[in-house]
């Protein structure tokens, strides 16, 4: 709800000669007067020039945030970046949601935020389908969506205003061209490849564009893609369906995660079962391909568990902040933002990849850079 800030008219109303008029102007003033306490929701003030005021002034931008969840370091860090630039000292007054993962209640709490009547509304989706009707509503009512992370797919992009976030199927294909690379490299035939992939939250941009990568990538290569089963982005349930690729297959020795939690789950699950995580495929170690880059991410990376770690950077809030002054200040704003990412190893043996025309250096992982992650 925006809130408004007393202003004083400069103007001043003269009344006219005779009692009547003089009568039915003080009662429209009267009725102007009430009507603007009901409206306002602050007391207007008569003074003996009858002058009057009115509140105009918002006391901040007031934001509605639909997160989706807090399945992963990365959502965390999503969040408190949006946290922080939707501050009260930044001018703001933020209403959080946290959808658990469920895009029913993502929908509940666009509805709360339609009637809270909030200036702007965020949403990182759960999944991609199914908001037509309520981004229909936000739209009936005036109110401005940014989608923030992963997309929407509505057939009428007028629902949104913006989209920031990543390129999920670079991502994808980014890290598929290293492992190419890296086997070609170390003369690994590719029918030697295989790989087992521990997909994302079903339906979500993330989960599409990664697996779409990967599964370009084995039919263009002839790696052999064992098995695919969504982790839902956390360790918990990335470390069962790791359990139990191993139990059904001997001959796995890439896991492509698609996070870091489903990184770290996989790891465990494959020590518990005797077996070695690192690059050393043709030694009987487990190769781990994994997103995001946290903190925790390239800590595993730079001690050789994690082969490569590609970028998904969660520090939207500023982005997304800025997108809102340049709306305030009647500026127009790109309707698609994606944000640069880069990819990280400890393996020197690939120092380069090519994606159509275009070169992406891998960065070597050092302690500097990792004291520097903060997130
Ligand atoms: O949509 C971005 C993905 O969602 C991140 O890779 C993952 O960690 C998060 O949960």
């Amino acid at each position: 709800m925006t809130n408004f800030k007393t202003s004083r008219y400069n103007e001043t109303i003269s009344l006219g000669d005779g009692i009547v008029k003089k009568s039915l102007l003080c009662l429209s003033l009267v009725a102007v007067c009430l009507l603007g306490v009901v409206y306002f929701g602050s007391v207007v003030k008569v003074d003996d020039a009858i002058q009057l005021e009115e509140d105009v002034t918002p006391d901040g931008i007031v934001i509605g945030f639909s997160q989706l969840g807090a399945e992963s370091d990365w959502r965390t860090a999503n969040t408190e970046s949006m946290k922080a630039a939707f501050s009260e000292e930044n001018g703001y007054e933020l209403f959080f949601d946290d959808g658990q993962q469920k895009q029913e209640n993502q929908i509940m709490a666009i509805r709360k935020f339609i009637l809270q009547e909030v200036d702007y509304i965020l949403l990182a989706p759960v999944k991609e389908t199914g908001w037509e009707t309520v981004l229909q509503e936000a739209k009936d009512a005036g109110i401005p969506v940014i989608i923030v992370d992963r997309m929407v797919d509505v057939a009428d992009e007028s629902l949104y205003v913006s989209w920031v976030g990543s390129d999920f199927e670079l991502e994808g294909a980014k890290a598929c061209e290293w492992l190419n690379t890296y086997t070609k490299v170390k003369n690994i035939p590719p029918e030697e490849i295989h790989i087992v992939n521990i997909q994302g939250t079903i339906g979500a941009s993330a989960q599409i564009g990664r697996t779409a990568s990967l599964e370009t990538a084995a039919r263009k290569n002839g790696w052999n893609l064992l098995a695919m089963k969504s982790g839902e982005y956390t360790q918990a349930k990335a470390r069962e369906v790791m359990g139990s690729f191993l139990r059904k297959y001997d001959n796995i020795n890439v896991v492509y995660c698609e996070n870091d939690n489903e990184a770290f789950g996989a790891i465990e699950a494959i020590e518990s079962a005797g077996r070695k995580v690192g690059s050393d495929i043709q030694n009987g170690e487990i190769m781990i391909l994994s997103f995001d880059t946290t903190k925790a991410g390239l800590t595993d990376t730079l001690n050789g568990k994690i082969a490569l770690d590609t970028e998904c950077n969660p520090l939207l809030g500023p982005r997304v902040e800025s997108m809102i002054q340049k709306i305030e200040n009647g500026e127009t704003i790109e309707k698609k933002v994606y944000v640069e990412e880069n990819i990280f190893s400890t393996d020197k043996s690939v120092k380069m990849i090519s994606i159509g025309n275009t070169g992406y250096p891998v960065t070597i992982i050092t302690q500097d850079i990792l004291d520097s992650r903060t997130y």
